[in-house]
């Protein structure tokens, strides 16, 4: 099977040798190729270049991409698409006036979506899962990381985490799967946090990594959900049974939390509304890719990240959309981008840098995914003709997207 797509107005994300992170400076630079082709073989690019020099490659399928754009596919690397049902009434409560963290302190918050999850079956939870991943892979993304820490049981994180598993059978997305147990301190442990802390350490880690159901160690590090101890404790454990660090950090306070992942090797540490410049610091003597979720800012109504000083102090700077049905539901990528441009003054070059290359960095993926790059897979946006790659952020709320091909093969 292979693919071949000519006379592409411009051909974004253009990178022959295999980057794998943007960081700083280099994040305003997009490289492109103006009227351009790409050959893909099965599930992989390996040929593209300027139409001048088109050596007339045959293919099962052509696509005359006249006008349009291409560019990779988007690579989310922070989302927590498997739940059960929703929270619009708390909605509609913030709109009345009850703030986010007010209705997790009545019980409800992430606890409603886990009462939710425990009486949901395994199966329904798959469904309604499935449905979220194939409407964001219309919308664009081709590679997506998804979380636990709906079930705050053993018996339904376990569940969860086999739903992701099972995702990523079904699906040609490429799936990275995170244990986020410490996500609240469920409600049969309020006068006992730390036996939960106990239980994440000493029964869901060790049965999680025996199954090999993530490749990921998330924690809610925030001030009346996981301290700094508390994670420590997690990350230790999580890292000692091989699982990677990426953590939700600096949502609503700053207290060291950054360090403390760079302290542990983190891949990703992810929020960041709230930035000191020790967290700058710490981050600029590591490997840590600092995750900004827009669209969760835009729906709480709380500080945007601070992308121009992480990304003037040299920094990489990602994008993702944290898709989750209490403060971000939304996986539209292509609104997190825009949302950037617009809210925290991103280039349209470095949002896309950070939403392609660089997501892909933020969930392990980014020697396989993120760039047009021979060799690397074939996931793939064809957008409608457009001007110019401006509009991607520029047209907001638009539905910019002609066709997505995932994994080689083009989605219906
Ligand atoms: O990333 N901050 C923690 N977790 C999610 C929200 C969880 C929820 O409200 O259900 C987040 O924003
Ligand atoms: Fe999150």
């Amino acid at each position: 099977m292979s693919i071949l797509i000519t006379n592409i107005k411009e051909l974004l994300q253009v990178r022959d040798t295999n980057v794998t992170i943007v960081k700083g400076k280099d994040m305003k630079l997009l490289p492109t190729l103006k009227n351009a082709y790409l050959l893909i073989e099965h599930d992989t690019i390996v040929e593209y270049g300027i139409m001048d020099d088109f050596p007339g490659h045959e293919a099962d399928d052509i696509i005359d991409a006249t006008g349009k754009t291409v560019l990779p596919a988007w690579c989310d690397s922070h989302t927590h698409i498997v739940y059960a049902g929703d929270r619009s009434q708390e909605f509609v409560d913030r709109i009345n006036g009850l703030s986010y963290e007010a209705i997790a302190k009545r019980g409800g918050g992430i606890l409603n979506s886990a009462e939710t999850l425990q009486n949901t079956s395994e199966d329904e939870l798959f469904q309604q899962s499935l449905q979220r991943l194939n409407n964001v892979i219309k919308m664009g993304t081709g590679a997506i990381e998804i979380k636990s820490g709906y079930g705050l049981t053993v018996e339904a994180e376990l569940k969860m985490l086999r739903v992701i598993k099972r995702l990523e059978r079904t699906s040609k997305a490429k799936i990275k799967a995170t244990l986020l147990a410490a996500h609240a301190i469920p409600k049969e442990y309020k006068e006992n946090p730390n036996g939960f802390v106990d239980l994440i350490v000493n029964e869901m880690i060790p049965e999680v990594s025996k199954h090999q159901l993530a490749k990921y160690i998330d924690v809610f590090c925030e001030k009346g959900y996981f301290s700094l101890e508390d994670t420590e404790k997690i990350l230790k454990a999580g890292t000692e049974h091989g699982l990677v660090p990426k953590i939700h950090v600096n949502q609503f306070n700053a207290f060291g939390g950054v360090g403390l992942g760079v302290k542990y090797d983190a891949l990703s540490v992810d929020h960041l509304e709230l930035m000191t410049n020790d967290d700058i610091h710490v981050l600029q003597k590591s490997k840590t890719m600092p995750v900004a979720l827009p669209s969760c800012s835009y729906f709480l109504g709380i500080p945007y990240t601070p992308a121009r000083a992480i990304i003037d102090a040299g920094l990489p700077l990602a994008l993702a959309s944290d898709y989750n049905p209490g403060s971000t539901p939304s996986g539209n990528m292509n609104f997190v981008v825009s949302t950037a441009c617009i809210k925290m003054k991103m280039t349209p070059e470095e949002a896309i840098n950070a939403a392609t290359i660089n997501g892909a960095y933020a969930m392990g993926v980014s020697n396989e995914y993120g760039s047009i790059c021979r060799g690397k897979k074939a996931n793939l946006i064809i957008t409608k003709p457009i001007n110019s790659y401006y509009n991607l952020p520029y047209a907001f709320g638009d539905n910019l997207i002609d066709k997505v091909i995932i994994n080689g093969q083009m989605v219906s």
